[in-house]
C-alpha cells in the first residue's frame, strides 16, 4: 500500500525549461516561506511558464512549503536525506519521509555536506539511489575545490563524483535527474565561474553521461551554482549546457531570487 502520490517531476523531458532553485542552507524562517509564497501569488510566477522554480528550505519548513507553495507551481525539496531506508539512525530523515511532505527533489552531495560533514562519494551515491527509489528527483551536486582547479584536476574530480553514482545506481538512474555543477571556490564567495568556465564543465558532465546513455544525457538538467545572482544570471544561463541555477545567498532575498527567475524566463522566450 502506498498512500502518498508521487511528487511531480520538476522538468521531465523539457531540458530547455530552465530550473531556478533556491538553497536556503541553514537560513530562512517560516515568515520567509510565507513571503516567497506571497510574491508568487502576486502574479510573478504566473508568467514564468518557461521556468520551474524549486525551493530547498531547511527540513523544518517543508510542511510550510507544502502548505503555502502547493498550489503555486513552485516545487520544493530537501537539502539532505539519509541513504538508509529506515532504522536506528538518530537525527536522520529518510527519503520516504520527505516524499510525504510533497518534496519533488532532494539535494545530494552538496559540497558543504561533503567537506563539513564528511560525506564521501559512496555516501552520496547511496543517497542518490535512496531518493530515486522513493520516486523523487535527485539533484546531485558536484564540483572542484580551488586547489583542485589550480592543479588542473577539475574534470577528474567531477568525473569521479559522477562515476560513484553511475557505479552504484547505473546510468538509467540519471533519467530525468539533475546535476548541479558548483565549483567550491565560487560558493558563497562572490566569485563566479565565468560563463565559459562553467560551460566547459557542464559540457563535460553531459559528455560523461552521454558515454553511458546519450538520450539520458541529452535530457539531463545541469544547473550552475556558485554566487549566481541577478547581475550574472543572464550570461550564465545563456550558455548552451547551463539549464538553470542553484542559488544560495541570492535565494534568501525574494526580489533577487525572482529577478533571476524572470531573467531565465526572458532568455527561454528569446531562444524559441
Ligand atoms: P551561493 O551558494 O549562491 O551562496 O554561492 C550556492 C550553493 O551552495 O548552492
Amino acid at each position: 500500500m502506498d498512500p502518498t502520490p508521487l511528487p511531480p517531476h520538476p522538468v521531465r523531458g523539457q531540458r530547455r525549461r530552465l530550473l531556478v532553485a533556491g538553497n536556503w542552507k541553514m537560513n530562512g524562517s517560516l515568515a520567509g516561506v510565507q513571503a516567497l509564497a506571497a510574491a508568487i501569488a502576486d502574479g510573478a510566477v504566473a508568467r514564468l511558464d518557461r521556468v520551474q522554480l524549486v525551493l530547498f528550505p531547511p527540513f523544518t519548513y517543508l510542511p510550510e512549503a507544502q502548505r503555502r507553495l502547493g498550489a503555486s507551481g513552485m516545487a520544493w525539496g530537501a537539502q539532505n536525506v539519509s541513504g538508509h531506508e529506515d532504522g536506528a539512525f538518530t537525527g536522520e530523515v529518510s527519503a520516504q519521509m520527505l516524499r510525504e511532505f510533497g518534496c519533488a527533489c532532494v539535494l545530494v552531495g552538496h559540497s558543504e555536506r561533503r567537506t563539513l560533514f564528511g560525506e564521501n562519494d559512496a555516501v552520496v551515491a547511496r543517497k542518490f539511489l535512496a531518493v530515486r527509489q522513493a520516486g523523487m528527483t535527485p539533484v546531485l551536486c558536484v564540483g572542484e575545490s580551488l586547489p583542485e582547479r589550480e592543479q588542473g584536476a577539475t574534470e577528474d574530480v567531477v568525473a569521479r563524483q559522477l562515476q560513484a553514482v553511475l557505479d552504484l545506481a547505473g546510468a538509467s538512474a540519471f533519467a530525468d535527474a539533475v546535476v548541479a555543477y558548483e565549483p567550491v571556490w565560487a560558493i558563497g564567495t562572490g566569485k563566479t565561474a565565468t560563463p565559459a568556465q562553467a560551460q566547459d564543465v557542464h559540457a563535460f558532465i553531459r559528455g560523461r553521461l552521454a558515454e553511458a546513455d546519450p538520450a539520458i544525457a541529452a535530457s539531463l538538467h545541469v544547473l550552475y551554482g556558485g554566487s549566481m545572482k541577478r547581475a550574472n544570471a543572464r550570461e550564465l544561463l545563456a550558455m548552451p549546457d547551463i539549464d538553470g541555477g542553484l542559488l544560495g545567498g541570492a535565494s534568501l532575498n525574494v526580489d533577487e531570487f525572482m529577478a533571476v527567475a524572470i531573467t531565465a524566463q526572458r532568455l527561454a522566450q528569446e531562444n524559441t
